[in-house]
């Protein structure tokens, strides 16, 4: 592959081979409202939506029928990461995330990507695990035997409390016993395989486990105490691979072999290292976390899954590797369970989530298992850029320094024009923000013939 650009993009929203171009040079310059209505030649929001977006989705009242003792609704920055392509459908990438730079981060290694390399994804079936614990068996090894000579009646029933799902074509598909040692003695241990087609699936698999339960204790002999989904789903894995041309990674004073060899030595780092490997996973999630948040999607699962699995070897690693292919191209993979639903659950309740997927237009929980996997591959591509070159801190600086200005009492234009000054000076502190607000306050006011007003502190 050659540095050079591919052919030319139709512009945003207009139709490409599989769908529309998302690719939108300069969105980030865009006000709030006029991204919405960019928004118009990707996908058809009422009115009514967008003001439901840039206002809260949430009311209390719903929140009230969500969680106990609702006081309330709280907020958090919605943004769109823009230019996603993946196995060549174009994507528009809803992340509900309080931290600056990741979604600017995200559609800027998706524009990379796009011009200059391929970014592909993969996921499994939907298959979650359900878990009944027997404990105090006589005979561990006769009651697996006993257990899996019933494997087609424990099925059937398992399956007469959900025909909904098994005329969707999902439904219980196996069992697995697994003996384990443990602190009260073996432990008869018994796995219901679930498909749970675009549904993240918890509930149904557990109201399967606890339905079991009753005839499992009987055949193993012993007592049943816990019967609850494992969020360690590996057997609902995505995977994510982007194939770059190394020579557009120059960054800084290194060029691009150098910048990708550098890449390939920070996961290296993190291979070797589980106190690197755990910042190194905290940047894909930091990918993931924000889409699971905007998708209604169980966030605290997801992320369970990815540690245990990241541990499973009984070193903590991290989920993705970074290598060199010898065709001047890095490669990055990533692989993770992803136990991830569009139907169901809060995706059902939350009137946000409705317009957000209308937004990512995914068809399946298995094409969001893909998205959320790209994004985490491409997050954490990004960070590994930045740390392998410039520094993460310099990315930050802007949107930091908007913060710092935030915080010490300045807003809309001032906040921009205190932030700069900080930069400029390379001081980004919020004493010297409150220092630089009254100084262009004090002078805005010597323009005006005005006595400035006091910086409303934070
Ligand atoms: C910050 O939120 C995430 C990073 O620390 C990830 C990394 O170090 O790879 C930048």
């Amino acid at each position: 592959m050659s540095a050079a650009k591919k052919s030319k993009e139709p512009a945003f929203g207009e139709a490409r081979k599989n769908g529309k171009c998302s690719r939108y040079p300069g969105f980030f310059k865009l006000d709030v409202t006029d991204r919405l209505d960019a928004l118009d030649k990707w996908t058809n929001l009422s009115v009514k939506e967008k003001w439901m977006l840039k206002q809260e989705t949430l009311t209390p009242e719903l929140a009230d029928l969500m969680v106990e003792n609702a006081v309330g609704v709280f907020g958090m920055p919605l943004g769109l990461a823009v230019n996603f392509q993946i196995n060549d459908k174009d994507y528009i990438v809803p992340m509900a995330i309080e931290e600056t730079s990741v979604i600017a981060a995200a559609s800027n290694a998706a524009r990379l990507i796009r011009d200059q390399g391929k970014l592909t994804a993969e996921a499994s079936d939907p298959i979650m695990i359900g878990q009944i614990q027997i404990v105090d068996s006589p005979d561990a090894e006769a009651a697996k035997t006993a257990i899996l000579d019933k494997k087609d009646e424990l099925l059937s029933l398992a399956n007469s409390s959900d025909p909904v799902l098994v005329e969707l074509n999902g439904g219980a598909r196996d069992i697995e016993v697994r003996i384990i040692d443990s602190l009260s003695g073996p432990m008869v241990i018994v796995h219901l395989l679930v498909d749970t087609r675009d549904a993240m699936g918890a509930n149904v698999v557990n109201t399967m486990a606890e339905n079991l339960e009753p005839i499992v204790a009987e055949l193993a002999g012993g007592e049943a105490v816990c019967r609850i989904v494992s969020n360690l789903s590996d057997r609902r894995m995505a995977r994510a691979r982007m194939a770059l041309n190394v020579e557009c990674l120059a960054r800084g004073k290194y060029s691009g072999e150098e910048a990708a060899r550098r890449i390939v030595k920070a996961y290296h780092f993190a291979e070797a290292d589980p106190y690197r490997a755990a910042t190194h996973n905290k940047g894909v999630m930091n990918g993931i976390d924000g889409i699971l948040i905007a998708t209604g999607n169980d966030w605290r699962a997801v992320e369970a899954g990815v540690h245990a699995y990241a541990s499973r070897s009984g070193t903590y690693k991290p989920v993705s590797k970074y290598y060199l292919d010898g065709k001047g191209r890095l490669i990055g993979e990533l692989e993770i369970p992803m136990a991830v639903g569009i139907i169901g659950g809060v995706t059902g309740i939350h009137p946000g989530v409705e317009i957000l997927l209308k937004i990512l237009n995914v068809s399946s929980s298995r094409e969001l298992a893909q998205v959320t996997a790209s994004a985490g591959l491409l997050q954490n591509f990004a960070a590994l850029w930045s740390l392998a070159t410039e520094g993460i801190q310099r990315g930050h600086m802007t949107l930091h320094a908007r913060n710092v200005a935030v915080f010490a009492g300045a807003f809309g234009e001032m906040a921009i024009k205190v932030a700069k000054e900080m930069e400029k000076e390379g001081l980004v502190r919020y004493d010297r923000a409150k220092q630089i607000l009254r100084k262009l306050l004090v002078r805005e006011a010597d323009e005006n013939g005005t006595t400035p007003d006091p910086p409303d502190e934070k």
